[in-house]
């Protein structure tokens, strides 16, 4: 009798940096039986310690030497959670070392840098491609939905605010650029998976509000000229206290013919025009349109397509040389907040 195929070897993962952000990557990846561990790096091996107890990765080893734990478990894959100022570093060793690699946010501190990984990643033949979790919710998805089966018309305008007041401490109070950089990568990225369009320019400003407890740039106003004409308005403060929009952005889409209204959590709502006369004309309610649940959301989402692709060899929808558009987004418009005039965006 023919023996049943044996299930392919687990991809052996290196974890270069064990702080916050790893929580939300091994909740999913820790349990996944496609992926071994088999090194943890960071420049504080007692995070490595930490992190190797909570989830029980006792056969991973702890190093602080990224190309030499590589080296030493020959690992195909690297997760990239270290701070910005070390993802270019992380991810050249990582592909100069035959290693695949999912990176966090931001993909790089510049255009440059951007610009150096992609190269890289290209001639390596690996994939390299980021975390933008804010893709892997429902009803993001929905309400891309809601424009793309045109109930609003063709889109025109895009809103998104964004006004919360995290206390971190940690790298980002002294950061500069801190918002942008840091943060509004989410919803540039978001704005561009749900109006389907590329960034062209931007008229930026950024300040940094009275009380604020961060040193740079914790607010800033962006008007984005996206392909098709479609303006994208950014509002966001990191030092707004009190009745906070969602992580995900409050957003409004303008139609032609209608207008939607996601506010970055469970609500979704939809209303177009149904009348042609009157000085308002008649608008209805419409249910937005059903889509299926995601198999796997947030950073789960992320990790479970980078996973599927190396298997399929399916390009994820986060890969780098799509990514650095919405990097692009980011460095033009600290460019234009920079200079005070309106900056083409350019990747
Ligand atoms: N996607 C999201 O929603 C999200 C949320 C928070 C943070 N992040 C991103 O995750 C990354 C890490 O943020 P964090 O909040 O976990 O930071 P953190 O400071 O809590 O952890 C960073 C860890 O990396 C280690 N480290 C720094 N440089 C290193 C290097 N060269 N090699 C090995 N280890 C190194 C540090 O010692 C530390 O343990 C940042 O890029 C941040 O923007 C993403």
């Amino acid at each position: 009798m023919a023996k049943p195929p044996s299930a392919p070897a687990p991809f052996r993962v290196v974890l270069a940096g064990c702080g916050g952000i790893t929580q939300a990557w091994l909740n999913h990846a820790a349990q996944r039986p496609d992926l071994e561990f088999v090194g943890l790096v960071d420049l504080l091996p007692e995070n490595a310690a930490k992190i190797q107890k909570q989830f029980e990765l006792g056969r991973a080893r702890i190093g602080t030497d990224l190309a030499e734990m590589i080296r030493a478990t020959g690992a195909d894959v690297v997760f990239d959670c270290t701070i910005p100022a070390a993802h270019k570093s992380v991810v050249l060793t990582a592909l100069a070392h035959g290693c695949h690699v999912l990176g966090e946010k931001p993909l790089a501190e510049s255009m440059a840098d951007a610009q150096e990984m992609l190269a890289a990643a290209q001639a390596s033949g690996k994939t390299y491609a980021v975390i933008q979790n804010r893709r892997y919710l429902d009803n993001i998805v929905r309400y891309r939905e809601v424009i793309r089966a045109g109930q609003i018309g063709p889109l025109t305008t895009l809103n998104a605010d964004f006004y919360l007041a995290p206390h971190f401490g940690g790298f980002r109070d002294a950061m500069e650029h801190v918002l942008l950089l840091d943060m509004a990568i989410h919803s540039f990225d978001q704005a561009r998976y749900i109006s389907d369009a590329d960034p062209v320019s931007v008229y930026c400003h950024e300040w940094n509000p009275p009380g604020s407890w961060y040193a740079h740039g914790a607010s800033a106003q962006c008007i984005f000229e996206m392909t098709n004409g479609l303006i994208f308005n950014y509002r966001g403060s990191w030092c707004a206290e009190g009745l906070q929009t969602a992580w995900a952005c409050d957003w409004r889409a303008i139609g032609q013919t209608g207008t939607a209204r996601w506010d970055g959590e469970d609500e979704v709502q939809v209303a177009a025009v149904v009348g042609s006369d009157g000085f308002f004309r008649a608008t209805e309610r419409l249910d937005p349109p059903s889509t299926p649940q995601l198999p796997y959301h947030s950073h789960a989402g992320v990790i479970n397509e980078f996973v599927e692709s190396l298997k399929t060899g399916r390009v994820p929808q986060t890969v780098c040389t799509d990514n650095i558009k919405s990097l692009a987004m980011v460095h033009a418009a600290i460019a234009s907040a920079e200079n005070g005039r309106k900056v083409m965006v350019e990747y």
